[in-house]
C-alpha cells in the first residue's frame, strides 16, 4: 500500500516541539511534503539554528514517519528562520530580528569575551550576526577579533552617508574603535557618546541580521539607557563572576533592565571565570572566585541561568591575540562547549519569548 502525503503529514502531527508543547503541523513547522516512488521528503522548519533541541526533534519525526511507512527512505531537511521578539514596525533597524545587550554592572568579568564568543557561536550554527562594541571609552572587539585599524567603508546612499560594517569570522563588526583614534574617545562626554551609539544603529548597513549582539561598557549608565529606550533593544545577557563583588554589580544590572520605562526582559545569567582546571590535574576544579554565585544570582531574580565558563589562559591568550578561542581549533575543547550550551540556551529562550510575544499580540508575529 501506497503511503500518502496527508498520511505523513498526519503522523508529524504526533511530533510535539517541547519548547512550545505543540505539535510541529500545528506550529507550521512542517512544509515541502513529497512523496515519490520508495521516497518520503520533507523539511522541519525549527525557529533557531542554533535549537538544542534539533537532533531529538528530527529523531523523533524520523521515528513516527517510519512507523507508518516501513521500508521507505525518509529525507528530512533540517531548516531554520528566527523568529523575532522586535515589533516589525518600529523604525530603527527593522531587518533585525533580535538585538541582544550584553552587561554586567562590574568591569572586567568578561563581557567582551562572552559577546564575541555568543556571536560567532551563533554565526556557526548558521545564523546571521552583527556584534556592535558599545564600550566607546574603552573598546576591546577590534583588538579581540583581529580587526585593529581596519577602516569601514563609508557608502553614499539616497543622499545619506552611510556605514559598512566589518566583517571578520563571519560577523559583522563596528565598534569606536575602527572609527576614531581611540584615544580621542576617551574624553568624549556623554552626549557625544550616545550620539556617536545612536549613529552605530541608525547610520549603518546592517543589512538581514537574526541576532545583533551589543558589548555594553561597564556600569549602569548613560549608554545602557540609549540603548535600552532608543534602539528596542529585545533582552538582556548577564555576565557575571561567582565572587560578591561582581554580583552585586551585577544586581545594580539587571535591577536597572528592570526599570519601569526601561523593561528590558533579561534573557539569563552568564556565570565566567567558574572554575579553573589545572592541565596537569584535569579532575581537579579550584573555586578561585567562590562557587555557584551565577546560579543564585539567577535563582535570586528568576531569570534564566545560561551556562558557566571556566577560567582558562588560552581564552586571554586568544583575546589578545585576535583570534577568539571559540574559533581556534587548538583551543581546550571546553571553551566550544560551554559557549555552545549557552548560545543555544539563549536563542531557545529567545524563540520561546518570541512565540510569547506574538500570541499576545498576533497583529505584529512576524518570522
Ligand atoms: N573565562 C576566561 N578565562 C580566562 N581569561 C578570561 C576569561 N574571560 C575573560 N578573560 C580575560 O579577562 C580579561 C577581561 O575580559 P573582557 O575584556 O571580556 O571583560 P569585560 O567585562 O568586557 O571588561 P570591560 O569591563 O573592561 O569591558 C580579558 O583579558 C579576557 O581575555
Ligand atoms: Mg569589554
Amino acid at each position: 500500500m501506497s503511503i500518502t502525503k496527508e498520511q505523513v503529514i498526519d503522523a508529524l502531527r504526533t511530533v510535539d516541539d517541547p519548547d512550545f508543547k505543540k505539535d510541529l503541523v500545528t506550529l507550521n513547522m512542517v512544509s515541502d511534503v513529497e512523496v515519490v516512488g520508495n521516497n518520503i521528503r520533507f523539511r522541519v522548519t525549527l525557529t533557531t539554528p542554533a535549537c538544542p533541541l534539533k537532533e531529538k526533534i528530527k529523531k523523533d519525526c524520523m521515528n513516527a514517519v517510519s512507523a507508518i511507512a516501513p521500508g521507505y527512505d525518509i529525507d528530512i531537511v533540517m531548516d531554520a528562520q528566527v523568529t523575532s521578539m522586535r515589533n516589525p514596525n518600529i523604525n530603527i533597524l527593522p531587518s533585525v530580528k533580535n538585538i541582544i545587550c550584553v552587561a554586567s554592572g562590574k568591569g572586567g568579568v568578561g563581557k567582551s569575551t562572552v559577546s564575541i564568543s555568543l556571536a560567532l557561536t551563533l554565526a556557526a550554527q548558521g545564523a546571521k550576526v552583527g556584534l556592535i562594541d558599545a564600550d566607546i571609552h574603552g573598546p576591546s572587539i577590534p583588538l579581540m577579533l583581529g580587526v585593529k585599524g581596519k577602516r569601514p567603508e563609508v557608502r553614499m546612499v539616497k543622499d545619506k552617508h552611510y556605514i559598512i560594517p566589518l566583517e571578520a569570522h563571519g560577523i559583522k563588526i563596528l565598534s569606536i574603535g575602527l572609527l576614531v583614534d581611540e584615544r580621542q574617545a576617551v574624553v568624549w562626554r556623554g552626549p557625544m557618546v550616545t550620539s556617536a551609539l545612536k549613529q552605530f544603529v541608525t547610520d549603518c548597513l546592517w543589512g538581514k541580521l537574526d541576532y545583533l549582539v551589543v558589548d555594553m561598557p561597564p556600569g549602569t549608565g548613560d549608554v545602557h539607557l540609549t540603548m535600552a529606550q532608543t534602539v528596542n533593544v529585545s533582552g538582556a545577557v548577564i555576565v557575571t563572576t561567582p565572587q560578591e563583588a561582581a554580583l552585586t554589580d551585577a544586581r545594580k544590572a539587571v535591577s536597572m533592565f528592570r526599570m519601569q520605562g526601561i523593561n528590558v526582559p533579561i534573557f539569563g545569567i552568564v556565570e565566567n571565570m567558574s572554575y579553573f582546571t589545572p592541565p596537569e590535574l584535569p579532575d581537579n576544579k579550584y573555586y578561585i572566585f567562590g562557587k555557584d554565585g551565577g546560579k543564585r544570582l539567577a535563582d535570586e531574580y528568576e531569570a534564566p541561568f545560561l551556562g558557566e565558563i571556566p577560567l582558562i589562559p588560552s581564552i586571554r591568550e586568544a583575546g589578545d591575540e585576535g583570534l577568539p578561542a571559540v574559533r581556534d581549533i587548538n583551543s581546550p575543547a571546553i571553551i566550544r562547549e560551554s559557549f555552545d550550551k549557552i548560545a543555544a540556551e539563549l536563542a531557545r529562550i529567545i524563540s520561546i519569548k518570541a512565540a510569547e510575544r506574538a500570541q499576545a499580540q498576533p497583529q505584529e508575529a512576524t518570522t
